[in-house]
C-alpha cells in the first residue's frame, strides 16, 4: 500500500494480460485472480492457454461471478490482436481496468551470427506485441468524464492514485534492465525493451489526464520457461557480463510488480541492480526513492565508464579464447537489403 493508500484496486475489476500462458504473465494472472479480478489472458498457443486457465481457476475465487477467458492470437499480427475487441464486447467489458503487456522473449546470441529474421523477432515479439495491444485497448480504457475538480488539484490527485469521480485504470508494459544498460548478446532484445521504455514515457504523459496510469516494469532475472530458453542460448561472454545474480522466483517477481503498481510506482524494479542501473541513467526518468537515486547517479557518472571499460576487456578475452564470435565463418547477409 502506498503513502495515499492502495493505488491498485483489483477486487471485482477486469484485466487483460498478454503472455499469460506461462511465466510471469501466468503468475500475475493467478495472484490477481486470487485478489478478486476477472481476466482475459492472451498468447499464441491455445493448448497452453487452456492449461493456464485451468491453473488460474484452481486458485480460490473471491466472487462467484469471477471469470477467466482467453484469446489465442499472435499479437505481432494486428488483425489477430484486434480479436480482443469483439471478445470484450461479447463479455460485456466496456473498459478493462488494467492491461499488462507481458508477452516477450529474449534469444541472446552474438550479433554477427544473427540474421535479419532474428533482429525482427526481437522487435516484433517484444515491442510490436506490446504496442499493438495498447493501441487497441488504451482508446477504450480512457475516461473522458470531466473530473469533479479540474486543474492542478485533479492532476495531483491522479498522481496519488485518486481519480475522484473517475476510477484509475492501469497499463503495465514489461521492459527489462537491459533498457538501461544493454550489452553484447542482446542486440535483438535490448533495443526492443528500450523502445518499450520510450513508448511508455510518451503515453504516460498523454493518458494520465484520462485517468490511465502507465507503469513500465524493468524486471531482473526471474525463473520462467522463457528464462530457461534464454539461458540456454546465452553466449558465455554475455553470461559473464551479466554476473552471477540468482534469479528470483516467478511468484516473487509477480508479487513485486503488483506491489509496485499498488505503491503508485511508474518505473517498477524487482531487484536492487535494476534500481541502480535506472539511477545511473536517471535523466528525466520518473523517480523511485529519488534523493538516493541522485546520489547513485553521481556515483554512476564516475564509475560507469570504468565498468564499461572492464566489460570491454572481458569481451576481448572471450574474443581471443573463442577465436572470434562468428560461429559459421559465414556472416549471413541481411535478406531485406535493397542494394
Ligand atoms: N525471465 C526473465 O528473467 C526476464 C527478465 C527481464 C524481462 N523479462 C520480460 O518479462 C516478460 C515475461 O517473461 P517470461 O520469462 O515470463 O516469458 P516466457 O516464460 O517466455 O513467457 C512469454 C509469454 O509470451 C507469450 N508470447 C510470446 N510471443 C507472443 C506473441 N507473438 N503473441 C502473443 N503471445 C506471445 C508466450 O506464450 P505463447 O508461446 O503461447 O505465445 C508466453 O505466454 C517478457 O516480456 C520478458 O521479456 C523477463
Amino acid at each position: 500500500m502506498g503513502f495515499f493508500g492502495t493505488q491498485f484496486q483489483v477486487d471485482k475489476k477486469v484485466g487483460v494480460i498478454s503472455g499469460a500462458s506461462q511465466g510471469l504473465g501466468l503468475a500475475l494472472a493467478k495472484q490477481l485472480f486470487a485478489k478478486g479480478a476477472s481476466l482475459i489472458i492472451i498468447s499464441r498457443s491455445e493448448t497452453k492457454l487452456k492449461n493456464a486457465k485451468k491453473q488460474i481457476l484452481s486458485c480460490t475465487k473471491v466472487h462467484e461471478d469471477q471469470f477467466v477467458e482467453y484469446l489465442a492470437a499472435d499479437l505481432i499480427d494486428y488483425q489477430a490482436a484486434s480479436k480482443i475487441i469483439p471478445l470484450l464486447d461479447r463479455l460485456g467489458v466496456d473498459k478493462p481496468d488494467f492491461l499488462f503487456c507481458c508477452a516477450g522473449a529474449a534469444h541472446p546470441q552474438y550479433f554477427l551470427n544473427m540474421t535479419n529474421k532474428d533482429l525482427d523477432f526481437g522487435m516484433d515479439t517484444n515491442y510490436k506485441t506490446c504496442v499493438n495491444l495498447v493501441e487497441l485497448l488504451a482508446k477504450r480504457m480512457i475516461d473522458t468524464t470531466p473530473p469533479e475538480d479540474g486543474g492542478i488539484l485533479s492532476d495531483l490527485k491522479i498522481t496519488a492514485g485518486i481519480g475522484n469521480n473517475r476510477p484509475i485504470r492501469h497499463i503495465a508494459l514489461f521492459s527489462s534492465e537491459v533498457a538501461f544498460y544493454n550489452f553484447l548478446g542482446y542486440a535483438e532484445y535490448g533495443p526492443a525493451k528500450a523502445a518499450i521504455k520510450a513508448f511508455g514515457d510518451s503515453i504516460r504523459h498523454e493518458l494520465k489526464p484520462y485517468c490511465v496510469k502507465v507503469h513500465v516494469v524493468f524486471p531482473g532475472n526471474f525463473e520462467s520457461e522463457g528464462y530457461e530458453v534464454e539461458n540456454r542460448l546465452k553466449p558465455a561472454a554475455c553470461k559473464d557480463i551479466e554476473g552471477s545474480s540468482k534469479p528470483i522466483s516467478v511468484d516473487r517477481c509477480a508479487e513485486l510488480v503488483i506491489k509496485g503498481i499498488d505503491h503508485g510506482e511508474l518505473y517498477i524494479h524487482t531487484d536492487l541492480i535494476g534500481w541502480v542501473l535506472n539511477s545511473f541513467s536517471l535523466g528525466f526518468n520518473p523517480r523511485n526513492w529519488g534523493l538516493f537515486q541522485v546520489i547513485v547517479a553521481l556515483v554512476g557518472a564516475i564509475v560507469g565508464g570504468l565498468i564499461d571499460f572492464f566489460h570491454q576487456v572481458l569481451i576481448q578475452g572471450y574474443f581471443r579464447k573463442e577465436g572470434g564470435f562468428i560461429r559459421n565463418n559465414n556472416i549471413k547477409q541481411d535478406e531485406n537489403k535493397s542494394d
